[in-house]
Formats: structure tokens, C-alpha cells, sequence
């Protein structure tokens, strides 16, 4: 979603701007802009469509200054033009803001303004934050003051970053409820909604908090919390590299983001492995005392994060005999939840930032929930807000489409699972053993998974046009088989749907065609014959049946079109598998369609609005 950059320095800010804006790409928008203080003139660029479009708009000129803002706009209040893409200024240009969020009374505080005589130009919110920043600034002479006030008035949840024409060597910016880092560099400072705008120039950041107010000038960074106090916050050094966020020797980060799962599962695996092979949550300590207060668990999360928290479901209440209630985050407040401190709750989340899923939290927490969170950005919103965070380790995540940042999800209900049964009891030494060599060994059959790479692409080459695809599964597999159709919808924009394959008979199935593609997932052994079942009633309507099963399954060829297989694993840890192959096969239907895979249409990699 929308993204922010600034930058305070002896240098012109105009490379820092564009370069950090291109590292937000990946959190999708449809505009972009900048607009730098150059000694007193505030010189506004913006450009709809990719940021090659504000590069080119641009072209040889020489922005000058030592103070700019940039900005990613993803459209919520009005269309996707030049009139709406941020930075805004006020009447007389001499004030720039950008934002990110939403000012959820703007109508309101548009009106108060027109009448006092203001004209607006664009249909945003962003606008009306603008203007009323600068009423104040020309009451009060003092930014930081200014953008305060203003923050007082507006309600939502937002950042706002601006520039006055006269402070050509400060810009100030306010937080709440929106990410905004602040980057010290050597001799220059920086703020940003991400890491990655910053990477490059430098690892050493305060995390803005929510209320703060942070003044930077050329040497310094000066945050004031939200009582206006003076505060010194620690600063953070990011372990990232800034090869972190390329793409290498790969096409897409999705491929390479696909690629980098085993290590993704070594580096969180290890973190929570002890010597002598216990599994000891890295953020996560807890008495059997604290685990029997709760008498359930509730796993609330957006998109793949809630595709993680389904398996995680089924893996606490079989090995942890916990019972576990799971919602998708935007319906999750809506439904007046039985939420109260006998409850353990679990936020799911790659970014950190999905606005929803940071509502549910907090939700959770005024009525007296325990939050865990299992989060992928360190120091994001979700992680801070939480009371116990249980990170993935699997590095940045810049395409769209999530692929690392959920087998790590997963890996990380496996681990909590086994914890609280070791807590409980209900494991016995030989099964937790077992269980844990099963994870151990993950990274070296998702290697092998990767084997099937040329025989998918066959797969893409041959399927890529089919427009209508289904996904079925019983027991976990029906949880990989959600994941799977998000995949492929997300990047290929083929219809595809998810359902547990018992269901199928039950409405779905009047939807088979010849030209029809179902991809089953036959991993559990458990409820092999049943699913063998379910696909025979589909292919008898004609459906062409793409099965994954476990190696040595060869009774399913008989009833597919085509199979492919995963190592041999636990039923439980199946997923863990079964979801490569399905992701292989969204990126080169993908690509076959010659899609944008990285940053598919209408999507955003964090969608911080509700
Ligand atoms: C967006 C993305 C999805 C992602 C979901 C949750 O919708 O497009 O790919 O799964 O948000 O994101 P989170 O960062 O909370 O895991």
C-alpha cells in the first residue's frame, strides 16, 4: 500500500527519494510523487502509474534542495490521477505533505475549511490534513506544532510527513497507528514507512511510536511522544542486508522468494531448537501454569497468514488438545467474539501492518486476551502492540504474492504446538521426537520438491489458458488447497477456488467441465482412500485432474491426469510440502500469461487500511 520516504541531508534529496520509492514498489500503489525544498520553493513532481513514469516526467532535471518527501499512493479517496497523488500542498505551495492512511473525518474537516475559504484540487483526505497542517503552521510559525494540532483534530489512522517552504533544512512527521521509522545515516537522516527505503543508506533506526512526533534536521532526529515530551528511543540496527531485497539471479522475487523457503525454515527453525532437540519458542515463554488459564485459543489473521493460521488450527487442537477458534480479521470484530482473559490469542501476520489484523489485536486485548503474534518485520506495528512475538525468520518479502513468509507461519504453529503439548502432556517422548526430526528435515524435501520445477512448467505450458481451477483436499490438505487457489488467483488472475473435497458433491461439483483443471491434494494418509474418492466423482464429470500425493502413492495415477509427488513426511507436516508445487505452478501459469507476478493489478503487499 502506500509507501513514505524523506530525507534530511547534505545531499539533494532527489536520488534518496526516487530510489526509496522503488523499493516500496512492492507494497503496490497506482502514483507517485516527490517534492523537494529547494531553499525556499517547493518543487512538486508526480506521476501516475509506475515510478519509471515519475523518473521520465522528471528527466534530466535538477531538483536541488537538502530536504524532500516522496511518496506511493495506493488510490482509497478518490481515482488514480496526477490531482490525487501525493505530495499535496496548500493554496500558495508553500507547504508539501504526504500521507499514509486514512483521515476518517475529512468530510467534515473539508467542509470547516472551505468555509473559511480554502479550495481544494484533489478528492483526497491527504489534501485536508494539508491544508489544515497549514492553517495551523500560519497560526503558529511552528511546524512541529502545526502538524500536532492538526493530528489533534483528525481522527484514523495515519502518517503524515511534510516540508515548509521556509525550513529548507527540517522536515516533521507524525505517527498513529501507521508504520514510520526514522534512519540516522552518517550525515544525513531519514524517515520511511519500511525498512527497505532505507537499506541502502543505512541500518540504524528508531521505531517511531504511535503518538510520536519526530523533527529531523541534517544532524539530528528530536522525538516527542504523544505528551509532548522529549524522548530518546533506542536505537535499532537492522541485521538485513540490502541484498535482501533483490532479486539476484532470479526473474521474480516470487521464484526466488519460493527458493529461499528452506532457509527461511532453518534460520526460524534454529532459533527455537535446543541442543538436545527441545523445542524452546524464540519470544515465547510460558509456566503450565499461565498455558491451563486459557481455555482456548483464537488465531486471527488476512489472506495467507489466515491460510497458515487453518493448519495451525488442526495441528494445536490434535497434538496440544487445545481448542482453537480461527476468523479472518476483518470479520472477526464485527462479530462481537467470546473474548476475555481466559483467552489466548494469536495474530498472524507477515508485514506486521495489515490494518485489520492490528484491529483484531487490539480488539483481543481490551478484553483482556493474552496476544501472541507470529510476525515476519521486526518492530512492526502487530509485533509491538503484542505481548509475546514469535518471529519468522524469513527474511523480507517483497513480492505480492506471499510464499517464504507462510511456511515459516506454518513452521511456527508446528513449533507452538509441540510446545504446549510438552507443557500438557499430551505428547508422548517418542511422537515429540519424531515430530521434531520431521521439522528438522523440511529444508532438505523442500529441496526436493523443487526437482519437480521442469515437469510444472511442462504442467503451466500445458494448463496456462485453462480460465477455471479448483483446489480440494481433505484434513490438512484441504488448508494447502485455500493457499493454492489464493496463489494462483493472486498472480495469474485465473478463477480458482478452494474446498474441502468431501464438500464438493454438495453444489460445487455442478461446475465441472472438460476444460475444468482440479488440483488435488492427496497427502494424508489418514483420508487417502476418501480423497481418491472425492477426485473419481470429479473426473467421472470430466474434470482434468492434477493430483499431488506422497512418493510411492502410485495407486493415484490411475485416477489423474497428471501427479505430482512430495517426499514422504508425517500427515501433519504435509504442507509444509504440498504448498511448493502449488506455488511453482501459480508463477509460471503466471508467467506463461505473461502477468505482472511481483506486483499483480489491484493487489498490495501491505494493506494497512480497513
Ligand atoms: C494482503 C496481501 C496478501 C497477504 C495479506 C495479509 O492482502 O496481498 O498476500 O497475505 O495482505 O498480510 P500480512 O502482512 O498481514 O501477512
Amino acid at each position: 500500500m502506500c509507501g513514505i520516504v524523506g530525507y534530511v541531508g547534505p545531499n539533494e534529496p532527489q536520488n534518496f527519494l526516487i530510489e526509496g520509492l522503488e523499493k516500496l514498489e512492492y507494497r503496490g500503489y497506482d502514483s507517485a510523487g516527490v517534492a523537494v525544498n529547494d531553499n525556499g520553493e517547493i518543487k512538486v513532481r508526480k506521476a501516475v502509474g509506475p515510478i519509471a513514469n515519475l523518473r521520465k516526467l522528471i528527466g534530466d532535471e535538477n531538483l536541488g534542495g537538502h530536504v524532500g518527501i516522496g511518496h506511493t499512493r495506493w488510490a482509497t479517496h478518490g481515482g488514480v490521477t496526477v490531482a490525487n497523488a501525493h505530495p499535496h500542498t496548500n493554496m500558495d505551495g508553500s507547504l508539501a505533505l504526504v500521507h499514509n492512511g486514512t483521515v476518517e473525518n475529512y468530510i467534515e474537516l473539508k467542509e470547516q475549511l472551505q468555509a473559511e475559504g480554502v479550495r481544494f484540487v484533489s478528492d483526497t483526505d491527504t489534501e485536508v490534513a494539508c491544508m489544515l497542517v497549514s492553517k495551523h503552521y500560519k497560526e503558529l510559525g511552528d511546524l512541529k506544532e502545526a502538524i500536532d494540532k492538526a493530528a489533534s483534530e483528525m481522527e484514523g489512522t495515519y502518517v503524515l510527513v511534510a516540508v515548509a517552504a521556509d525550513k529548507p533544512d527540517m522536515l516533521v512527521a507524525h505517527r498513529r497507528n501507521a508504520p514510520l521509522i526514522a534512519a540516522k545515516g552518517k550525515d544525513f537522516n531519514m524517515v520511511a514507512s519500511d525498512f527497505c527505503a532505507i537499506l541502502k543508506h543505512t541500518k540504524d533506526v528508531y521505531l517511531i511510536e504511535n503518538g510520536d512526533t519526530v523533527v529531523l534536521t541534517q544532524d539530528a532526529i528530536t522525538i516527542y511522544d504523544e505528551k509532548d515530551q522529549q524522548i530518546e528511543r533506542d536505537l535499532m540496527h537492522i541485521g538485513w542486508d540490502v541484498d535482501a531485497a533483490d532479486k539476484g539471479e532470479y526473474e521474480h522475487f516470487m521464484l526466488k522468494e519460493i527458493h529461499e523457503q528452506p532457509k527461511g525454515i532453518e534460520e526460524t527453525l534454529s532459533r527455537s531448537l535446543t541442543e538436545d532437540n527441545r523445542i524452546k519458542l524464540y519470544g515465547i515463554e510460558m509456566t503450565a501454569e499461565e498455558l491451563d488459564k486459557y481455555n482456548k485459543i483464537v488465531i486471527v489473521a488476512c489472506g495467507t497468514a489466515y491460510h497458515a493460521g487453518l493448519a495451525g488450527q488442526r495441528v494445536i487442537e490434535k497434538v496440544a488438545k487445545i481448542p482453537v477458534e480461527i476468523d479472518v480479521a476483518s470479520e472477526f470484530r464485527y462479530r462481537d467474539p467470546f473474548i476475555d482473559d481466559k483467552t489466548l490469542f494469536i495474530a498472524v501476520s507477515q508485514s506486521g501492518e495489515t490494518a485489520d489484523t492490528l484491529e483484531a489485536l487490539r480488539e483481543a486485548k481490551k478484553k483482556g486476551a493474552h496476544v501472541i503474534s507470529i510476525v515476519n518485520v521486526v518492530g512492526s506495528s502487530v509485533a509491538r502492540e503484542s505481548d509475546q512475538v514469535f518471529y519468522t525468520f524469513a527474511g523480507p518479502e517483497i513480492s505480492v504474492a506471499s510464499t517464504k513468509a507462510y511456511t515459516t507461519q506454518l513452521l511456527c504453529f508446528y513449533m507452538l504446538a509441540l510446545y504446549f503439548a510438552d507443557i500438557k502432556g499430551t505428547i508422548t517422548e517418542e511422537d515429540y521426537a519424531d515430530f521434531v526430526e520431521e521439522l528438522k528435515a523440511i529444508p532438505a524435501k523442500i529441496e526436493k520438491c523443487f526437482e519437480l520445477e521442469p515437469f510444472i512448467k511442462r504442467l503451466a505450458a500445458d494448463y496456462y489458458d485453462r480460465e477455471q481451477v479448483f483446489f480440494i483436499g481433505r484434513g490438512m490438505d484441504s488448508c494447502v488447497a485455500f493457499e493454492g487457489s489464493l496463489k494462483l488467483k493472486e498472480v495469474s488472475y485465473i478463477s480458482s477456488f478452494a474446498i474441502a473435497a468431501g464438500e464438493m458433491k454438495h453444489g460445487t461439483i455442478a461446475l465441472m467441465e472438460p476444460r475444468t483443471i482440479v488440483i488435488a491434494l492427496a497427502t494424508q494418509d489418514a483420508l487417502f482412500d476418501k480423497t481418491v474418492s472425492n477426485i473419481q466423482e470429479v473426473r467421472a464429470r470430466n474434470a482434468h485432474i492434477i493430483s499431488v500425493a506422497k512418493e510411492g502413492n502410485i495407486s493415484i495415477e490411475a485416477h489423474s491426469n497428471e501427479t505430482m509427488y512430495i517426499p514422504n513426511c508425517r500427515d501433519e507436516v504435509s504442507p509444509l510440502l504440498s504448498v511448493v508445487p502449488l506455488q511453482l505452478y501459480a508463477y509460471f501459469v503466471a508467467k506463461d500469461r505473461k502477468c505482472e507476478i511481483d506486483k499483480p493489478r489491484n493487489l498490495a503487499k501491505s494493506v494497512t487500511v480497513e
